[in-house]
């Protein structure tokens, strides 16, 4: 029950229009979509790292707006049910996240997992520094304009990072989870530089 809706929150969190015009530059690899339509969900079992219950409420409220969002052109919007998750725990205000806070929740959530534990704290710190390179696009995100009826702007940071880390969770899902066969391979090839819609 709620499965599908699940897996398609984590889809959006493995989107990134920034990493697309990354590859749009080169030749892009991206541009034919997924290579197999196997699901992540099936090759690597990411553990969650905000709570579920609170995912599922977030994706309720924001889902159909984030999908209307991912379509539209220009600065990056902010992603709505991201910034919900990270009010509901406390750990976004005023355009910041608790960074310390985060981690340790992060580590948390993957305390009984200790495959995941290291690849954790590193992604961590990685999105952070990302999120630091790319902190002027998230800033103009922030202060966008609705454009379409009853559509909430929210401040880019919480997708940013959640975002970036499932991304990262998936590209270096560890050996011992993997499900390694033909189709999780190209997914996983393919979900390292690409978003997955
Ligand atoms: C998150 O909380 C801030 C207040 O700190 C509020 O302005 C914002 O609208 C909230 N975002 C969501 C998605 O509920």
């Amino acid at each position: 029950m709620g499965r599908p809706r699940l897996i398609r929150f984590v889809l959006c969190l493995l989107t990134s229009r920034a990493l697309l015009q990354v590859a749009e530059a080169a030749d892009n690899p991206c541009a034919a979509g997924p290579p197999v339509d196997t699901n992540p969900a099936e090759c690597c079992p990411t553990p969650m790292l905000v709570d579920g219950t609170i995912m599922m409420d977030c994706y309720q409220k924001y889902g159909e707006q984030t999908k209307k969002q991912l379509q539209m052109d220009g600065i990056p919007r902010g992603c709505c049910i991201a910034e919900c998750a990270m009010n509901a725990t406390n750990m976004y205000a005023d355009g910041m996240l608790r960074r310390d806070d985060l981690s340790k929740m992060f580590m948390d959530a993957v305390q009984s997992k200790p495959e995941w534990m290291s690849l954790v704290r590193d992604a961590t710190n990685a999105c952070f520094e990302l999120a630091e390179k790319r902190m002027e696009e998230i800033e103009a995100g922030a202060k966008l304009e609705p454009s379409f009826e009853g559509e909430k702007i929210c401040h880019p940071i919480s997708g940013t990072i959640l975002r970036c880390m499932g991304m990262m969770m998936f590209a270096q899902c560890p050996a011992s989870v993997f499900n390694v066969n033909d189709n999780c391979n190209k997914l996983r090839e393919y979900g390292s530089v690409c978003p997955m819609i």
